[in-house]
Order: C-alpha cells, then structure tokens, then sequence
C-alpha cells in the first residue's frame, strides 16, 4: 500500500464507483459520484476497490487513481456477487478499512403509476447491496475492530420531490440502514456514516435529466449552482477519515442550503 495522506495505509472498498452518463464540458471521464469518492480516497493515500457492474467504467476509475486499485465487476441487484465483490477485495488486501456503499438508481414512477418489479429492482440497488455488502465487510472489521462505512444518500430520503416513490422509499430506508451498523457496531470501533446529496452536477443527474436542466436546478439552490461529484466526495473522505473519529450515525447534507430553506413567499 502506498500513498501519504489521511487515509494512507486503509484500504477502502466503493461500490457503485464507476461512472455512467456523458461528461462535463472539456472532462475526458466522465464525473460522478462513486468515481470522485474513489479518486479522492485514493488521492488521500487510501487504496480503493472499485465495483461496479460495467467492469469497464470500473477500470476507468482505477486507471486514474492516484495509488495502485482494482476494478471488480459486481452487479448490485444480486446478492451473491455483492458478497462475492467483498471477498474478492479482502482476498487482494487481506482487510477493509472503509466501505462506501454508492450505488444507487433513480425511479421515474410516482405512486399511480409504481411497478411492483420497479420497486423491486430499486430497492434490490438502492438498499439490499447496502447491508448485504456492509454484512459481508462486518465480520473482518470487527475482529480488528475498526471499520468505517459511509453510505451514499439523497435529500429524497428526508424530502419528497413528489417524482419517485421507488426512489425516496429506498433512500430512506438506506439511512435506516446506516444508523443500524451505527448504534450496534459503536461501542465495537465501527462508524457508518450517509452524506445526503442534493442537487449535484455528476453525470447521473446529467444522464437522467439532460444538460439543458442545469440552470433550472440550480436556481432552486439557496447557493445558486448544482454541487460538484468532487464535494460530494470531500464530505465522504472527511466520514471516512479519523477526523471523524467521534462522529457516527450521522446524515451529513450536501445540498447547497437546499434543506434548510423554506419556499416562504418573497416581499417584492
Ligand atoms: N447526482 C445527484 O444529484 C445525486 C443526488 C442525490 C443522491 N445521489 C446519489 O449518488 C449515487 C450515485 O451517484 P453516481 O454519480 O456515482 O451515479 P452513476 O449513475 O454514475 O453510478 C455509478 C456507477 O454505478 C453503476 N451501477 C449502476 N447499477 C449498478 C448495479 N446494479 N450494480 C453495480 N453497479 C451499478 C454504474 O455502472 C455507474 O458506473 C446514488 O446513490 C444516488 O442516489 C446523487
């Protein structure tokens, strides 16, 4: 393991790290969360496991890491090869110090018209890969005790858009999840952690809902722009780290003011 840093020497593990969607403007690679959260840990001095379920985009991440990593193809939705994705990365490094559970997929159905096998799906994705591959990291943090996950959430958890049911009901849930390892695992030297996103300009968002709808999202941000995937990923490393050493359970939001405003009528 190579690297200098805050995390050098840990070995962290993201799922969900590749990146799909069209990138920004004069980007070679395009930018979402989970690949800013690798490169970051990475650029800290950690050594990162990237899962994701196109091996590809998975080794797209890795090429441009700052220390050695490796791309392992995992497929969120079933619960054998997110086990399998865990072992594979404790056989390479023999531990896991971090795990960040990325992963997710945004639902385009409203209760009228949510489907059983949508609803499925998102929360096969959004929650099941989440305990699961926190389960099977579990066991070998505590022995050492010490372990730290940060989970990968959206205002749509605490707020409804009114867009996807699948989507908030699952994200939600994922913080649930969160708190669970937290509370059981605290006095034990194992942390969990969420950052809740809000409006970020990854590659996701600009999949989903095209360049075109920047400036209509951020003009519903108090800070007047979308977030960066690179700040999201700074609020991941600092969970991460030992700087937050005495902070677990936690939902630390990234929204550029977006939850604490209030769409009060305006004088004038
Ligand atoms: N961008 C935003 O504005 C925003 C806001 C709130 C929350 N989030 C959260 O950010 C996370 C994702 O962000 P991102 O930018 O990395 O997204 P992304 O769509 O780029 O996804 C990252 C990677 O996940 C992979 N993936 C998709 N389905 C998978 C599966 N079944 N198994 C394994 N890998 C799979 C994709 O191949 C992709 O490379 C989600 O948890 C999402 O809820 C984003």
């Amino acid at each position: 393991m190579t690297g200098d840093g805050r995390l050098a020497g840990q070995v962290a593990y993201v799922l969900g790290g590749g990146s799909h969607g069209p990138a920004r403007p004069g980007e070679d690679l395009p930018m979402g969360n989970g690949r800013a959260i690798a490169l970051r840990l990475a650029a800290e001095g950690a050594t990162v496991v990237v899962g994701d379920i196109d091996l590809g985009r998975a080794q797209a991440t890795v090429d441009g890491l700052a220390t050695p990593g490796l791309a392992v193809e995992v497929d969120a939705s079933d619960a054998v090869s997110c086990q399998a994705a865990v072992a594979t990365a404790l056989e390479a490094y023999g531990r896991l110090d971090i795990v960040v559970c990325n992963v997710g997929i945004s639902g385009r159905e409203p209760i009228k018209a949510q489907s059983l096998p949508e609803w499925e799906y998102s929360e096969a994705v959004n929650v099941r890969s989440h305990w699961l591959t926190a389960q099977a990291a579990l066991g070998p943090m505590l022995d050492r005790s010490r372990g730290a996950f940060v989970f990968v959430g959206s205002t749509a958890g605490l707020l409804s858009s009114r867009r996807s049911l699948s989507y908030e009901a699952t994200k939600a849930a994922q913080l649930a999840v969160m708190r669970h390892i937290a509370v059981r695992y605290a006095a034990r030297g194992i942390r969990a952690n969420a950052v809740v996103l809000g409006v970020i300009d990854s590659a996701l968002v600009r999949r989903e809902f095209g360049t075109e709808a920047a400036p209509a999202r951020a003009a519903v941000v108090p800070m007047g722009r979308e977030g960066r995937p690179e700040e999201a990923a700074a609020a991941v490393a600092f969970l991460a780290s030992d700087d937050a050493a005495y902070v677990t359970g936690q939902s630390l939001i990234v929204d550029g003011g977006v939850s604490a405003s209030w769409p009060s009528p305006q004088k004038g």
